[in-house]
Parts: C-alpha cells; sequence; structure tokens
C-alpha cells in the first residue's frame, strides 16, 4: 500500500483530537526546531496529556513521528490532512485507482458523491533522498520541513498557474482546489504524447498545442517552461496541457528563453513522432504575440 493509501485508509480511524495535534504539528512546522508536547498543546490549543495520547495515535498510524523529544509530522500526516480537507469541503469522498505514478507526484482518481471523477495530484517531490535519510539514520525535522516547503508551494504554484489559465482555452486542466502538497484538478481523458498514440490529425494538433501555449502566454501571461511530450495528454483529437508548477510570468527576465525551449520541444518531437514539421523561430514569434498567424502569408 502507497502512502496516499495509507493515509486515505486512515482517515475515518482519526479522532477529533488528533486532527487538531496533526494541526498543531504543521503550525510547528514553520517555527523552529521540533516541538515537544508542551509547546506541541499549546499549539494544538489542547491538555499536554491528551496530546499525549493523540501523538502516540497518530504515530501507530504512520501520520506523525517521533523525533528526540518532540514529534514532526510525516508525508502520510499531511496527505490525511489534504483528504480530510477535500472531504470536508464536499469535493471528493473517495480515494480511486492510481492514474500515474511519476518522479515528483502520484496521480489518483478522487470521486465525488456525484460520481464524477477528478484527478488528484499529490506531490512527492524528494521522495527518494526523503526515505534513504529516513532509513539511515534520526530524522531530522530539518529534511521534513524543506520537503514540506517545496511540495507545498509546488502545489500552489500549480493551482495559482491554472487559475490564471482557467477559462481562456479548454487545453488547461481545470484545478478544483488545492490543500497542503496536492492539488485536486479535472480529470482529462488522455494519455501523454510521449507514448505517441494515434492521433487524427496530427497537424492539427501541433497547430493546437501551439495556439493553446500561445493564449498561455498572451492572454494568461504564462509559460509552462517544462512543456514536453511527457505533459501534454491527448485522446486523439484534443490536447491538454498539463503540469505548472514551474510556470513562469511573461515578464519574468527568462521567459522568452522558457518559451523557445517549449517551442522546441513540441517541434522537435511532433517532426520525430508524426513527421510534422515546424520552424521553432517562427512559432516563437507567433506563440509571443509577435505575430498573429502560425504560417506567413
Ligand atoms: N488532470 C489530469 N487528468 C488525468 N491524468 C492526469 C492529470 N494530470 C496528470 N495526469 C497524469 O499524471 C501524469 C503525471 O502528471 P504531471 O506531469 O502533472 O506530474 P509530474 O510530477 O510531472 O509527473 P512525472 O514525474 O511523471 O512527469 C501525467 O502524465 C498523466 O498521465
Ligand atoms: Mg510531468
Amino acid at each position: 500500500m502507497s502512502t496516499t493509501e495509507r493515509a486515505a485508509r486512515s482517515l475515518k480511524s482519526v479522532k477529533d483530537e488528533e486532527w487538531r495535534t496533526l494541526a498543531g504539528l504543521e503550525r510547528a512546522a514553520s517555527g523552529s526546531g521540533t516541538p515537544d508536547l508542551g509547546r506541541l498543546a499549546r499549539m494544538s490549543r489542547l491538555p499536554p496529556d491528551r496530546v499525549k495520547f493523540a501523538t502516540d495515535a497518530l504515530e501507530k498510524k504512520g501520520l506523525a513521528m517521533r523525533k528526540g523529544l518532540g514529534y514532526v509530522l510525516t508525508r502520510e500526516g499531511a496527505e490525511a490532512m489534504a483528504l480530510k480537507d477535500y472531504v470536508k469541503k464536499d469535493l471528493i469522498f473517495a480515494l480511486g485507482a492510481v492514474i500515474a505514478k511519476g518522479k515528483e507526484s502520484d496521480v489518483y482518481e478522487a470521486l465525488t458523491e456525484e460520481g464524477a471523477v477528478y484527478a488528484l495530484k499529490l506531490y512527492k517531490i524528494g521522495r527518494t533522498s526523503f526515505t534513504k535519510v529516513r532509513k539511515k539514520r534520526v530524522r531530522e525535522s530539518a529534511e521534513f520541513k524543506s520537503w514540506m516547503t517545496a511540495n507545498y508551494n509546488a502545489a500552489r504554484r500549480e493551482y495559482q498557474a491554472l487559475k490564471k489559465l482557467e477559462g481562456l482555452s479548454s487545453a488547461f486542466p481545470r484545478a478544483i482546489s488545492y490543500s497542503r502538497s496536492t492539488v485536486l484538478l479535472e480529470e482529462l481523458a488522455g494519455v501523454r504524447l510521449s507514448q505517441r498514440p494515434e492521433l487524427r490529425d496530427p497537424p492539427a494538433a501541433l497547430k493546437t498545442t501551439f495556439e493553446s501555449m500561445r493564449t498561455a502566454y498572451v492572454k494568461g501571461g504564462l509559460v509552462n517552461a517544462d512543456l514536453s511530450e511527457y505533459n501534454i495528454l491527448t485522446d486523439g483529437a484534443s490536447v491538454w496541457l498539463i503540469d505548472w508548477p514551474q510556470a513562469v510570468g511573461a515578464s519574468h527576465p527568462n521567459s522568452a528563453d522558457l518559451l523557445m525551449h517549449d517551442v522546441t520541444a513540441v517541434s522537435v518531437f511532433f517532426a520525430r513522432a508524426y513527421g510534422v514539421e515546424s520552424d521553432p523561430g517562427q512559432v516563437f514569434e507567433y506563440v509571443s504575440g509577435k505575430t498573429a498567424n502560425l504560417t506567413k502569408g
């Protein structure tokens, strides 16, 4: 069972005082050092004996762990809090199947009460080093703090980028919400372009991709900055541009370079995989809004 599945499974068994203790641990993580039971009691607004009881229970569930004389939140703990948040907001009620497991995130189906399905992206940046450190020796709270910062920030940034893009084109997934290290997205019925799926009309798919990049840049003021066949999904007809945590504003000093990089990656891939040629320099002019049409004349 993955950490996320464990987090989901533990939801029902977590008692109110334990949730308050988790919230206290999360708050304490932005301060210095590891909170002992006294500080945690203040952070959680609970009597010290109840906090002791709660931390023991959380430790058994894998949602918190002991460090020195104190306790820290685990990744499962953060994910459990995020899931609880979505459930409380009536956004989802259960976790479904795994959609994809990647280097930086796992993506799961998340089910709504009405029978709809969202994609829940859980960030796992630094997963390997975190596990290694965990196995090796004392669990440094600094290690968790940096994990927490990197992953909480990635989720927030992706959400904010997608909100800027919302309504501009159907080529961007709608962001429903975000919490902790996770972001809740509209589920897209596509596969990665890197799998080279059959496209109904490859030149049209390329044209739509460039149009969507132009929309993101000109209307949304954003460059994806990590666009490639791995971050484009398709159902054979539509294309979706995904994975926006590293997106950069159009006014950023490197935005032109990053845009050119994205354009080139897409252009090279379509030529290699589908035999559709495009001139990156010319496409750049179009995508950056300098020219009105993709082809001259
Ligand atoms: N909104 C979505 N709907 C359906 N599937 C999605 C959605 N977002 C992501 N996925 C799936 O999850 C995979 C990884 O998503 P994404 O590229 O956003 O994360 P990542 O951290 O870059 O992962 P990786 O390290 O695998 O590239 C996608 O290739 C796709 O298969
Ligand atoms: Mg990706």
